[in-house]
């Protein structure tokens, strides 16, 4: 079986599902919210955000993206852009606001269209909260008591239809970051494997656990790692099992064999690999599976492996 082109239909989603080793009937008996994080920049979180959405997306399950930074990157990979003559409701106003289910209102299908214009069957899955430069406004006005909770009171009362909330958010501790930790279940950590980001992990992972209860957010964990960019050098070898060993079970690994019929197996390593076609994908504002060669096939393969790391270890739905 081919592994690329996705056809959203219920056996498509059941051949991907058993191929990768997760329950093929899996149902979420409630939606899981993770925050994306990590302070330092450029280490991949808004692409883990765009390509595990569209992975969830291809495994059935209905994903719920959150722009909280203002740089508005994984908005624009999502297929918007943004028009200043035609305005839409962002993650701006939505915080500003705070008011209990407020985000509803500013809930917009993913842009990813096929040849024809038409939604792809990954977009069908996947709403967005848009962000916009002017979220920065928000940081500052965030110090004032209680702002911390402000996106947990939008998004109450009506999230319950997703799956999986996934909130992108900017390189920084700062009060947005924030108001991602006070409503997430749990945080995923990307990390290029440089000492200023294994570290930039080591601390993230100190924080929530000291300030999830001043989050009000008792409940908040680190549920994974992933290393990202991975580049064959010694240096990174060494501190991705410096991580590895630090991180212990939360390290996603998504190693495998995935085998198509009459091809070569696609081999996946242990991390998200420095590949051009991830950083096209990026650029074309496209999913991965927006191509059909064996190297994108190995990427779509990657980014399922991956999913169904998050599915099993930082969701906790065992096969
Ligand atoms: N695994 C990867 N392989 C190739 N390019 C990548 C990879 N991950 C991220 N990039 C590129 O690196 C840059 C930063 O990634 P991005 O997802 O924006 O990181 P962040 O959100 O942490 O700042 C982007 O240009 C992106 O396309
Ligand atoms: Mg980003």
């Amino acid at each position: 079986m081919a592994i690329t082109t996705f056809q959203g239909n219920k056996t498509d989603v059941r051949a991907r599902r058993i191929r990768f080793g997760i329950p093929a009937a899996l149902q979420l008996a409630e939606t899981h919210i993770t925050s994306i994080a990590n302070n330092k920049g450029g280490v991949g979180k808004s692409q883990l955000v765009v390509q595990l959405a569209a992975a969830l997306g291809r495994f059935g399950l209905r994903v719920l993206v959150c722009d909280l930074d203002p740089q508005a990157n994984t908005t624009r990979r999502l297929g918007i852009e943004y028009d200043p003559n035609a305005p839409i409701v962002t993650m701006s106003e939505v915080i500003k606001s705070g008011e209990r289910g407020v985000g509803q209102g500013a809930v917009i299908p993913c842009g990813w269209v096929d040849a024809a214009g038409n939604p792809t069957a990954e977009a069908e899955n996947i709403d967005l909260i848009p962000s916009r430069f002017d979220l920065i406004n928000r940081e500052t006005e965030a110090g004032q008591v209680g702002a911390v909770r402000r996106l947990k009171r939008a998004l109450e009362g009506w999230t319950d239809e997703y799956d999986v909330v996934l909130i992108d958010t900017p390189p920084s501790l700062g009060h947005l970051v924030q108001m991602a930790f006070a409503v997430a279940d749990t945080v995923l950590i990307p990390f290029d494997p440089t000492y200023d980001a294994v570290e930039a992990a080591i601390r993230l992972r100190d924080f929530v656990q000291v300030h999830a209860e001043d989050l009000a957010n008792p409940g908040l964990h680190v549920g994974g790692v992933v290393a990202t960019r991975y580049k064959r050098s010694l240096e990174a070898e060494e501190q991705v099992a410096g991580a590895r060993e630090h991180f212990g079970d939360l390290f996603l690994d998504p190693t495998r064999i995935v085998k198509e019929t009459g091809m070569e197996d696609l081999l996946i390593p242990r991390w998200i690999p420095e590949w051009v076609r991830l950083t096209e994908a990026d650029s074309a504002a496209v999913s991965l599976s927006a191509w059909s060669d064996r190297q994108s096939r190995r990427t779509v393969a990657l980014y399922d492996s991956v999913a169904a790391e998050y599915i099993t270890k930082v969701i906790g739905e065992a096969a």
